[in-house]
């Protein structure tokens, strides 16, 4: 106890004396130090100081020249890819920082380190010196974590109290594979949305050959599926085949559905088979987030999320768990010892570290606590609005031009486009929009015998709104998607060949080269009106 005090006495001085102040510098400085710094380094008379402080460009040309092109395709081009987005500069000024540099296994003020164990009044002098010494290591490190996790909480409005979070996990695929690991045992059952159907891969695909994933390897899944006649969730069928399959989780989330989950629904299936209910919200935790459609918290006991979709954060992962009184004692009588108390705590940060993870990697969780602090914004919250509000109109647009969707509309961020309509499958109509500068996936619709020739695409609104379009730029948009499906349709006739190759190879033929030019200079023109994200044009290479 007395250490602990002293420990944090030590470390508030240290704090006030030494903070760094940071001023705010563009991207390049962060990337050199003033020419002083290195002379001082120089006087050392070791020749690798001066390398390691030179800039990027001077270091590595290539790489920052591939890092300029990159650049330049992220302002030329329309992004639609529904899972992606434009981080802030703020963001990346902190994923970039020496927060990468630290070594933190474990969690804040439980660290591991050999030797912190012995902690006690026994300790000489000396041996307590030097534990604290090895502590204060991670004061920063310590105060990064513990802010990103009161920020992740703050976020998403939710009580301490009740729920915890673990913001270490590296990405969403381990982090659902963590939230597995910690509360069913191998081989345990898992009920999730089909792939095909718009689940995600860590739910547990498997074929009828292959299974996938490596979740289907370790546990026994059972997908769930929608109504292919209304393109819904058929919650009456996932809650016979639960009946049936008795899973100890259901995975509530999705890659690419475009209505909301019916969470209340899910909860009574879970109850009846005393199923834990884990939320994947990757995809949509931006829009929780701000509040602009219902949160997954109120009824789920596990929310597992991404951080770089429509959260607009950097790249990783969130756990979420419930935590204190789970039921209250049989006489009802308020936390009294006899109440049943959560415990996943625990057992998913063991999941996390030291089960599936090493050290944490304490820049991205730096650059999360920035978004997150961005998240509960006004400017959030009315970017969140606008993405919901461009993505309406996106479908109308695509509507009225005569696309079939999936389910007939959206209520988030994206749209399932069933291209059968129009005689044409999603895997060439995405060549074609891949080579005017438009990113979107093709992604299988219901009814779909082969996931090779999917028959949809799936386009989404995140990351173009975060570029500032609006509205009547979503219509435009549809009308360069209906462009370029109608090119996919001509290049399709003058096809021989059924392979998707022989389509690439007429598309590359120089028969169609001046109206793929002609689509492309249009898209790339209308996109570059727009402003970059995370870097200033004018500091760009490739301008043009
Ligand atoms: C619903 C859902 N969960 C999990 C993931 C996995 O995320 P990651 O690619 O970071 O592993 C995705 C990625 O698209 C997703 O859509």
């Amino acid at each position: 106890m007395a250490m602990a005090l002293a420990l944090r006495r030590l470390s508030s001085s240290v704090d006030k004396s030494i903070r760094p102040r940071f001023n705010g510098g563009s991207l390049y400085y962060m990337s050199s130090l003033p020419n002083e710094a290195v002379y001082e380094k120089e006087k050392n008379g070791v020749p690798w100081p001066k390398q390691l402080n030179a800039p990027l460009e001077a270091i590595d040309p290539e790489i920052a020249d591939i890092i300029e092109l990159e650049k330049a395709r992220q302002w030329k081009g329309l992004e639609l890819i529904p899972s992606e987005n434009f981080t802030s500069v703020s963001v990346m000024q902190a994923v970039g920082s020496v927060m990468t540099n630290k070594y933190s296994e474990g969690y804040p003020g439980a660290r591991y380190y050999g030797g912190n164990e012995y902690v006690d009044s026994s300790l000489t002098p000396w041996l307590c010196f030097f534990i604290i010494f090895l502590l204060l290591m991670v004061v920063y490190i310590d105060m990064a974590e513990t802010l990103c996790q009161k920020r992740a909480l703050e976020a998403f409005r939710l009580d301490p109290e009740k729920w915890g979070v673990n913001v270490q996990s590296l990405s969403g695929s381990p982090a659902n594979f963590q939230v597995y690991t910690a509360l069913l045992k191998p081989h345990e059952r898992i009920m999730a949305l089909d792939l095909p159907h718009g689940g995600h891969l860590s739910h547990g695909y498997q074929t009828d050959t292959k299974k996938i994933s490596a979740v289907s390897i370790f546990f026994e899944t059972m997908p769930y599926r929608l109504n292919e006649s209304t393109g819904y969730i058929d919650y009456d069928q996932l809650e016979k085949s639960a009946t049936l399959f008795r899973p100890k989780l259901i995975v509530a989330g999705a890659s690419a559905y475009a209505r909301l989950y019916d969470y209340d629904r899910i909860r009574k299936i879970c109850n009846k088979q005393k199923a834990i209910l884990l939320a994947d919200m990757a995809h949509i935790s931006g829009l929780v987030a701000a509040g602009v459609i219902p949160s997954p918290f109120d009824y789920a006991d596990v929310v597992t999320t991404t951080t770089h979709k429509s959260l607009r954060g950097p790249r990783g992962a969130m756990i979420f768990f419930r935590k204190g009184v789970k039921e209250i004692n049989k006489q009802g009588k308020e936390a009294s010892c006899s109440d049943v108390l959560y415990d996943y705590e625990d057992k998913i940060n063991q999941a996390v570290f030291p089960g599936l993870q090493g050290g944490p990697h304490n820049h991205t969780i730096t650059g999360l606590a920035v978004a997150l602090k961005q998240a509960t914004t006004p400017e959030y919250k009315a970017y969140q609005e606008q993405v919901l509000s461009n993505s309406s109109k996106f479908a109308q647009s695509l509507v009225q031009r005569g696309y079939e969707l999936v389910s007939g509309g959206t209520e988030n961020h994206l749209v399932l486009v069933n291209l059968k309509n129009k005689g044409i499958d999603g895997s060439r109509v995405e060549k074609v929009l891949e080579s005017v500068h438009i990113a979107a996936n093709k992604n299988t619709v219901p009814g779909d015998v082969s996931a090779m020739v999917p028959g949809g695409i799936r386009m989404g609104t995140p990351a173009l709104t975060s570029r500032g379009f609006v509205e009547e730029d979503f219509a435009k948009v549809a009308e360069f998607f209906d462009a370029a499906v109608h090119l996919a349709l001509k290049i399709k006739k003058e096809t021989t060949g059924t392979k998707l190759k022989d389509f690439v190879a007429t598309l590359q033929s120089p028969h169609f080269q001046s109206e793929v030019a002609k689509l492309k200079h249009d898209v790339e023109e209308y996109a570059k009106q727009f402003p970059t994200i995370g870097f200033e044009k004018e500091t760009m290479k490739y301008k043009i």
